[in-house]
């Protein structure tokens, strides 16, 4: 398994543009209100929005984007909401799959799934495994996660793997066990609909990664909401704990992986 560099203990490279990109894809449910339609037609609109966020990776070049689809706090929802969040789940697998597989896209699921329905669940192994090789982006939905759970299961399955009283875990035992142990840290974490909190997402992983809220609804992120996000992070000096100065003394950061530029 790939083993990434921790933002605590070492400093990962940066470019100008994410590797990866994790996106709280809020506000769909204003989105309608302010239309006087029910928030299914916003969730039915969220859909192409991320259809159109996984072509903005992939003409970028970003490895990485990683969707909060539906958190482990979101069963509070009226029964009804949930039951449509779940068809849309299931339907916007069985139509999109295809095509991501075409443009090289590997979807991965993250969360306890053990809480949804079998044909879920079956649909969700399915669409791993025909996109298992695919390396162009990879895309993490995250559905029934909470960075608590995440956490908590983690800790869980590395004591399990440490003999009795060994040593004391370390950071790299626990990140191992996260359920996106393949990827490295988020770069860019976004969050659209106006409001400025993690609601329980990858606690862990957001330790270094910069953070951009902005007021725009998922179903109106388009391209050049995008744009201005990454713009926003190119403008940006992580520093991980360093002074200015160091940096500036230091190697200038790398360029884009694949020289794509960003249309800002
Ligand atoms: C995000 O939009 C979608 C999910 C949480 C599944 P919301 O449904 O939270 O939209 P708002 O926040 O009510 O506008
Ligand atoms: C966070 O959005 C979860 C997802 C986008 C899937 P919520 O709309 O559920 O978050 P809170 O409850 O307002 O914090
Ligand atoms: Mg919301």
């Amino acid at each position: 398994m790939a083993h990434f560099v921790s933002s605590t203990r070492d400093i990962p490279a940066t470019s100008a543009l994410p590797r990866h990109v994790a996106i709280i894809m809020d506000g769909n449910g204003r989105w309608a209100r302010k239309r006087m339609l029910p928030r299914f037609a916003g969730h039915h609109r969220g859909v192409e929005t991320v259809r159109a966020t996984v072509r903005g990776c992939l003409e970028r070049g970003i490895e990485y984007l990683t969707l909060f689809a539906f958190s482990s706090e979101n069963w509070r929802r009226p029964e009804e909401e949930v039951s449509v969040l779940m068809q849309l789940f299931v339907r916007a697998l069985k139509e999109e799959v295809t095509k991501m597989h075409r443009n090289g896209v590997r979807l991965r699921v993250v969360g306890d799934l053990s809480r949804f329905d079998p044909e879920l669940r079956a649909l969700i192994d399915a669409s791993e495994q025909r996109t298992a090789t695919n390396k162009r982006l990879i895309l993490t939905i995250a559905a029934n996660y909470g960075g608590r759970w995440d956490i908590l299961q983690a800790v869980n399955r590395a004591l399990l793997g440490q003999p009795k009283k060994s040593r004391e875990l370390t950071e790299g035992d626990l990140a191992s066990h996260l359920a996106m142990s393949y990827a490295p840290e988020p770069d860019l974490f976004i969050r659209t609909g106006g409001e400025q909190r993690i609601s329980n997402f990858l606690l862990w992983q957001l330790a270094y990664s910069e953070i951009y809220f902005t007021d725009v609804l998922w179903p109106e992120f388009d391209a050049a909401a995008f744009s201005a996000a990454l713009l926003s992070y190119q403008q940006r000096e992580r520093r991980f704990g360093r002074t200015s100065e160091q940096l500036l003394a230091s190697s200038p950061p790398v360029g884009p992986p694949t020289g794509t530029p960003i249309d800002a």
